[in-house]
């Protein structure tokens, strides 16, 4: 085997693990907001839900490293404007993570209509940025 070969294979690989890390934090964003969204719904005390608002601004922050360019494989659903478009990817990122913001704080400190503002918020982000940047499922 060349060198250069061997060189494929190992960025084959981290892209493949980039991969599959994005999709696993992508997933436990899913479970928080399905946690939270009925404290929301139901007038409940945010602070009961605190840990999952920090973990939404936690893995909303890191979630932008994993989309390292070359990194899109036949098998995902990450959209090649990504990467031909990364400023608008980054801001509406960087939107969730405002949100996220916002979320974790009125959390800790029990304010429900702040905390449903933010949930609003940090929700329609996610929607914004798979509208854009997710192909639909395959
Ligand atoms: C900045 C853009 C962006 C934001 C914000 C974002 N996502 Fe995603 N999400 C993506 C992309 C791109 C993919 C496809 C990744 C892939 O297939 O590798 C994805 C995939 C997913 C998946 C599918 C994972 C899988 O197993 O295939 C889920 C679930 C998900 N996102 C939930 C969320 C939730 C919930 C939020 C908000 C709290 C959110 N996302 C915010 C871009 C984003």
């Amino acid at each position: 085997m060349s060198a250069g070969t061997g060189a494929a294979i190992a960025q084959q690989q981290a892209s493949q693990d980039v991969g599959a890390e994005r999709r696993s934090l992508m997933r436990q964003q899913l479970q928080a907001v399905r946690a939270i969204a009925p404290v929301v719904r139901n007038g409940g005390d945010p602070r009961s839900v605190q840990q999952q608002a920090e973990s939404l601004l936690t893995i909303g922050k890191r979630k932008l490293e994993l989309f390292p360019p070359g990194s899109d494989r036949d098998d995902d659903r990450a959209r090649p404007e990504i990467w031909t478009n990364r400023a608008e990817f980054d801001r509406i990122g960087q939107d969730m993570i405002e949100a996220a913001q916002r979320l974790a704080a009125a959390a800790a400190a029990g304010d429900r209509a702040a905390f449903q503002a933010a949930f609003e918020a940090s929700t329609a982000a996610c929607s914004a940025c798979h509208e854009r940047f997710q192909f639909p499922r395959r």
